[in-house]
């Protein structure tokens, strides 16, 4: 069931979208060669507690058959896509990092990602982070009241692939508000004109996960990390919009 958000619940995921917002800037500022994944987890987690919330991905499980989430954020570097675990891997210049944080203040949760370099990177991992980022301002376009969810979909999936990149499969965008995960799933390909009617007042997470190779993903040994299944470099953006009468308000917004 999707959720239309309730003016006071909407004033709460706002706040929780802040503070992600705030936490990825802080993040995004310490990048650089030589820290570890963990040290950006700690600081990460630090802003969070100090602005009385909880890191939202801390302790999540996906299951059954899943341990539960060890850190605060997810650090994929290169070719790991998303809920890369921070530990002591030391960043490198020419590498790039995806960095997600989950926030959840007063009952409701706040979502985004972004990737950024380490030093000076490749051509072509800079044109992989531009796409991606272009492809999920494209995205949120979409989302109107009265559209589908896979415009928004087919609007990610056609920039990415007529820029010869592609578009993972496995892992989708989603609804946010009580939840970290909601309906609907938000796939980054799909046919326009299809999947559930967008609604005012509806909150969801739209997050492109985009390789310069294959779209196929593994899951690495440690029961959570996903990499590119050929090797070649991923990248993530993630925003939390609010659906309006007008342009879609970015929560997440730095
Ligand atoms: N932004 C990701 C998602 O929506 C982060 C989840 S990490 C997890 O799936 F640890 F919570 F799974
Ligand atoms: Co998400």
């Amino acid at each position: 069931m999707i959720f239309i958000k309730t003016k006071k619940e909407i004033d709460y995921i706002r706040e929780s979208c802040k503070v992600v917002a705030e936490t990825l800037q802080l993040l995004k500022k310490n990048v650089k060669p030589g820290i570890t994944t963990g040290e950006l987890d700690l600081i990460a987690e630090d802003y969070i507690l100090s602005n009385n919330a909880k890191a939202a991905f801390k302790g999540y499980s996906q299951g059954e058959n899943s341990t539960d989430y060890p850190a605060s954020i997810c650090a994929s570097v290169n070719d790991e896509v998303v809920h890369g675990i921070p530990g002591s891997r030391v960043l490198k210049s020419g590498e790039i990092i995806a960095l997600d944080v989950g926030v959840y203040k007063d009952g409701f949760y706040g979502d985004a990602a972004l990737s950024v370099a380490v030093g000076k990177i490749s051509d072509e991992k800079k044109k992989l982070m531009e796409v991606t980022e272009k492809s999920l301002y494209l995205g949120i376009e979409q989302a109107a009241n009265g559209n589908h969810v896979h415009d928004i979909s087919y609007a990610v999936q056609s920039y990415v692939e007529e820029n010869g990149f592609s578009v993972v499969r496995d892992l989708c965008g989603h609804g946010v508000g009580k939840h970290l995960h909601e309906d609907p799933a938000v796939p980054n390909f799909g046919r326009k004109g299809t999947g559930a009617k967008l609604r005012k007042n509806m909150t969801i997470a739209i997050e492109p996960m985009i390789n310069i190779g294959k779209y196929n993903v593994i899951q690495a040994d440690d029961g959570w990390t996903i990499l590119t299944e050929d090797g070649s470099p991923s990248a993530h953006f993630e925003h939390s919009i609010l659906i309006t009468d007008n342009k879609p308000e970015i929560l997440t917004k730095i």
